[in-house]
């Protein structure tokens, strides 16, 4: 396990932190529209993947980060300590591809968020994720897709969905375009709906 620490430079309102396994862009959103808009605060992100770069985001950020291994997240408590020792009150996932144990989802109960990049309750489940669901989406011929922004609960992606926005899969839509017009759905929306949630405005 490795810890950075810098100095957080905006923390206000509710804490927050972030869990993310791959590139971080809806991170780095969620960080760079609560550092402007003061409501919340990111306060952590947490990653399983030493080389994402979401931890090089972070570092640029000034956010402090954390780094996981299996065992210490399905088998210890040191997760649930150093959230409740930076006062975390929200579990924001954003590309986190592991199940969330249940010692977490009973201390932070309807206080973990995740986005899907589609319209759950399709294209959802274990190992649809980034774009094996965008991949999945074009192959089936659908005329459109979507993100979905949901409760975490025990199983892939079935938690109460709170939130919707679609597009369009046009025919000539390759995974790569339909990735693009869902991250930034997901950049238009995720930062507001957690704005909104976290205030207790589901
Ligand atoms: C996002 O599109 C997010 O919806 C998806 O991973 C991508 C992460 O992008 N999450 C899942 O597929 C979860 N099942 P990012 O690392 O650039 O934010």
């Amino acid at each position: 396990m490795m810890f950075c620490n810098s100095l957080n430079r905006n923390d206000f309102g509710p804490r927050l932190a972030v869990f993310a396994s791959g590139n971080g862009s809806n991170a780095q959103r969620l960080a760079e529209f609560f550092h402007a808009d003061g409501s919340a605060t990111i306060s952590v992100i947490y990653s399983n993947k030493p080389d994402a770069y979401v931890l090089e985001r972070a570092r640029l950020l000034g956010i402090p980060s954390m780094i996981f291994d299996r065992h210490t997240f399905y088998d210890t408590d040191v997760l649930l300590r150093d959230l409740r020792s930076r006062s975390i009150d929200w579990i924001i996932l954003a590309g986190f591809l592991w199940l969330m144990p249940p010692y977490l989802l009973e201390a932070y109960k309807g206080r973990i968020v995740n986005i899907h990049p589609a319209l759950l309750p399709k294209y959802g489940g274990k190992g649809m994720y980034g774009m094996k669901v965008h991949e999945a989406v074009i192959a089936a011929g659908e005329p459109e897709s979507g993100i979905s922004i949901h409760l975490v609960n025990e199983h892939y992606d079935e938690g109460q969905v709170i939130f919707q926005a679609r597009c369009a899969v046009e025919p000539h839509d390759t995974p790569e375009s339909l990735a693009q017009k869902i991250h930034a759905l997901e950049y238009e929306y995720y930062p507001q709906v957690v704005k909104d949630l976290v205030k207790g405005r589901p």
